[in-house]
C-alpha cells in the first residue's frame, strides 16, 4: 500500500485526508515515481478551496516533487527505472508516496541537486525562469517590482534578478521578511502593510517608476501595481494570493499610461518537453553555479499537509515549504 493526501469536497484544510491506496501501474507514456520530497505551492490551496476546479472529486493534490523512477510505461524512452527525477506539472496527486504522471513532464536531476532542493524549487524556479527570461526578457539595468518577495517564488526571483543585474524592489508584510528579501539580493524592499507602495517606488526610482511589475497577490494589489509602472510598461499578473483580479475595465490600461498586461502560467510556457528541458536546464545551471540557493523555510511530514497549507495561507512561511513522505 501507499499513502496519499486527497480531498472529496472543497473547503478549508480540514477537507484533506490521508488515505491508503494501491500504487497504480504507469500507462503508455507514463512513469511512476517514488517521491522523496514534495513541493507545496499556493496553487494547491486554489484547488483545495475550489478557486481552480479539480477535474473530478475525490482528487489528489499537488504538482511538484522529486524522487526516483520506480516503473516505466510503454513508449517512454528518456527515463528508466532508478533515475533521479523532478517534476512541476501534470495531474494533481504529488502529495503522495507514489505519483504516476506523463513522462514528458519529468526531467532527470543533475547529480549535484538533492531531492529536497528539487522538490522545493522546480515549480517556483521554472516560474521565475519564464517570468524573468521570457515574459519580459530582462537584460540587466531594469527596475522591477516583485510582490511577496520573501515567499517561495519571491526568494528565487530576488536571487535571479540580482544575478542579471536587475534592481528588484520587493514587497513584503513584515520587517523579518524584508531582511530575507534583502539577503536574497533585493535592491530595495517595501513593507506593504505599513508603507505607501506607489510613493516608495517613486522615491526609490527618483520618479522613473518600474519597467515591469510582477504581481502574484492579485486582488489587493492590482491597481497599486499599475500605478508603479512607467508609461507603456508591462504588468505581469501571475497569482491570486489575496483573491483573483476580475471585472477589469480595459480602459484603465489607457488611463495609467498605455500599459501592457499579461496573465501567464507555467503550463503555458513549459507546454512541450523541449521547452521544459530548456527551462529546467537554465534553472538548474543557476543552482549549480551558486547564483541561486533554494531556501527551504519549512518541512512537514506528508500527513501534516493541511497544517503546512494553513501556514502558507496565513503568511507565516518564508522561502519554500516541502512535505516529506
Ligand atoms: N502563474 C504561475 O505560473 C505561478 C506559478 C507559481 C506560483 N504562482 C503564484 O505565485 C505566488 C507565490 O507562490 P508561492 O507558492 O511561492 O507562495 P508564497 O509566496 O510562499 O506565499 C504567498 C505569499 O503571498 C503574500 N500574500 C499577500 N497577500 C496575501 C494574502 N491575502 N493571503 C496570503 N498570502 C498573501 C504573503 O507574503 P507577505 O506576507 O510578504 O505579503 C505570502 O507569504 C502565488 O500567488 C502563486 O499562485 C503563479
Amino acid at each position: 500500500m501507499s499513502q496519499r493526501i486527497q480531498f472529496a469536497k472543497t473547503g478549508d484544510s480540514s477537507v484533506l485526508e490521508l488515505v491508503d491506496v494501491t500504487p497504480q501501474a504507469p500507462g503508455e507514456g507514463e512513469v511512476r515515481i517514488r517521491n522523496k520530497a514534495i513541493g507545496l505551492n499556493f496553487i494547491d490551496i486554489y484547488f483545495r478551496t475550489g478557486l481552480y476546479p479539480a477535474p473530478s472529486l475525490p482528487a489528489g493534490l499537488g504538482t511538484e516533487g522529486a524522487g526516483v523512477v520506480e516503473a516505466v510505461g510503454a513508449g517512454v524512452s528518456h527515463l528508466k527505472e532508478g533515475d533521479r527525477v523532478a517534476y512541476a506539472q501534470g495531474p494533481l496527486g504529488a502529495y503522495a508516496e507514489h505519483h504516476v504522471l506523463p513522462a514528458d513532464k519529468v526531467v532527470v536531476l543533475p547529480d549535484g541537486i538533492d531531492f529536497e532542493t528539487a522538490a522545493a524549487s522546480m515549480l517556483k524556479g521554472l516560474t521565475v525562469q519564464y517570468l524573468l527570461r521570457q515574459t519580459f526578457a530582462l537584460r540587466g539595468g531594469e527596475t522591477i517590482l516583485f510582490h511577496a518577495a520573501a515567499g517561495g517564488v519571491g526568494s528565487i526571483a530576488c536571487q535571479w534578478a540580482k544575478a542579471l543585474g536587475v534592481k528588484l524592489i520587493g514587497t513584503v508584510s513584515t520587517a523579518e521578511k524584508a531582511d530575507i528579501a534583502k539577503a536574497n539580493g533585493a535592491w530595495a524592499t517595501i513593507n506593504y502593510s505599513e508603507e505607501n507602495v506607489v510613493e516608495r517606488v517613486r522615491e526609490l526610482t527618483k520618479g522613473a517608476m518600474c519597467d515591469v511589475v510582477y504581481d502574484s497577490v492579485g486582488k489587493d494589489t492590482w491597481e497599486t501595481s499599475l500605478d508603479c509602472l512607467k508609461p507603456r510598461a508591462l504588468m505581469v499578473s501571475f497569482g491570486n494570493a489575496s483573491g483573483p483580479v476580475d471585472g477589469v475595465n480595459l480602459g484603465i490600461l489607457n488611463q495609467k499610461g498605455s500599459l501592457f498586461v499579461t496573465r501567464p502560467s507555467l503550463n503555458g510556457y513549459a507546454d512541450a518537453r523541449e521547452r521544459l528541458e530548456l527551462m529546467s536546464n537554465d534553472f538548474f545551471s543557476m543552482i549549480e553555479k551558486g547564483s541561486i540557493k533554494v531556501d527551504i523555510g519549512q518541512r512537514y511530514p506528508l500527513a501534516e499537509a493541511g497544517k503546512a497549507q494553513d501556514a502558507v495561507q496565513s503568511r507565516k512561511t518564508t522561502g519554500s515549504t516541502i512535505l516529506i513522505p
